[in-house]
């Protein structure tokens, strides 16, 4: 049995394999309809969420599942103390796959340690969001056609962005990979991710804090808001919520074929006037995200068509 927590634990080759799958069934959507008949996915969201929570339920709706879940702690068990590892076991009398997300970092490890069906990581914490990056990743192969040779952006809260850790481990596997970390002093990337992801893998890099200055080099830019949730007091969050604002204006400075990504929500740090532009993908990546959690449900669940 396959879990999902991080997105290393598909290799290479497999991704290839779930993001060809994925962009199958966007071409044939049809073909899948009845593919997950007589499965139960179940969401279990300790944390608020509309694209992760929603975008799984449609997916195991599209491919002829059922769906049952709670969408906060507040109204399961947990509320009344009871841990990850004893709802997962019950979780797994009543569902065949579960979705987990949950403040604390490696919620979904210890539950996938308990667990009779497969967990898929919604989200732990400040951690990982190994889906998110598929959904990226999807985004990406789907509309530049490769991974190899990009010089990718990554903007904003680079600190508690979960999508951020992820996308960066994702992508150091595939050659001439490089990175702008684009990010206030305070908000830099973990040092953990500096030193034991890019610094040990010769992964070419570097860290600024104008976005102007990088703008004009991307192949790619992936925005972040600031993690409201993740602050330890307002006054901090207050200073940082505005520090990049992607507009128009900013816009110009970048190359003609550069896609703007952003995992949303999005507060203010992308101008609703950039939406026109036909660089900003951030709402078709939330569609690929139905699609790749399709390939994701069917993989795990060993379910093949054809
Ligand atoms: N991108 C993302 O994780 O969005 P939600 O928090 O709405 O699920």
């Amino acid at each position: 049995m396959k879990h999902l927590l991080n997105p290393l634990d598909f290799t290479v080759t497999e991704l290839d394999a779930l993001l060809k799958l994925a962009n199958a069934i966007e071409a044939a959507p049809e073909k899948y309809a009845h593919a997950c008949e007589g499965k139960k996915l179940a969401t279990c969201f300790y944390e608020p969420s509309t694209r992760t929570r929603l975008s799984f339920e449609a997916a195991m709706l599209n491919l002829g599942g059922s769906v049952i879940g709670f969408a906060s702690g507040d109204n399961s068990s947990a509320a009344k103390g009871e841990s990850v590892s004893d709802t997962i076991r019950v979780i797994s009398c009543y569902a065949d796959i579960c979705a987990i997300r949950h403040p604390k970092e490696g919620a979904a490890l210890v539950a996938s340690s308990r667990s009779s069906i497969p967990v898929i990581n919604a989200g732990d914490g400040g951690h990982q969001h190994p889906t998110q990056t598929l959904t990226d990743l999807l985004t990406i192969y789907s509309l530049k056609g490769h991974f190899d040779h990009l010089k990718i952006g990554l903007c904003g809260d680079l600190k508690f962005g979960r999508t951020v850790h992820s996308l960066i481990d994702a992508l150091i596997r595939y050659e001439g990979v490089e990175f702008i970390l684009i990010s206030p002093e305070e908000l830099r990337v973990p040092g953990y991710i500096r030193e034991d992801v890019l610094d040990a893998n010769q992964i070419s890099y570097k860290e600024v804090e104008r976005l102007e200055e990088a703008l004009p080099e991307l192949d790619l830019l992936y925005m972040t808001r600031v993690q409201k949730e993740r602050f330890f007091n307002e006054e901090d969050y207050i200073r940082m919520k505005d520090f990049y604002i992607l507009d128009k204006a900013k816009m110009e400075l970048a190359p003609k074929d550069m896609l703007v990504l952003h995992p949303l929500p999005r507060v203010n740090e992308i101008s609703v006037e950039v939406d026109d532009d036909p660089r900003a993908v951030y709402f078709k990546q939330a569609q690929y995200g139905v699609y790749v959690r399709m390939a994701l449900i069917l993989t795990l669940l060993n379910i093949h068509i054809d």
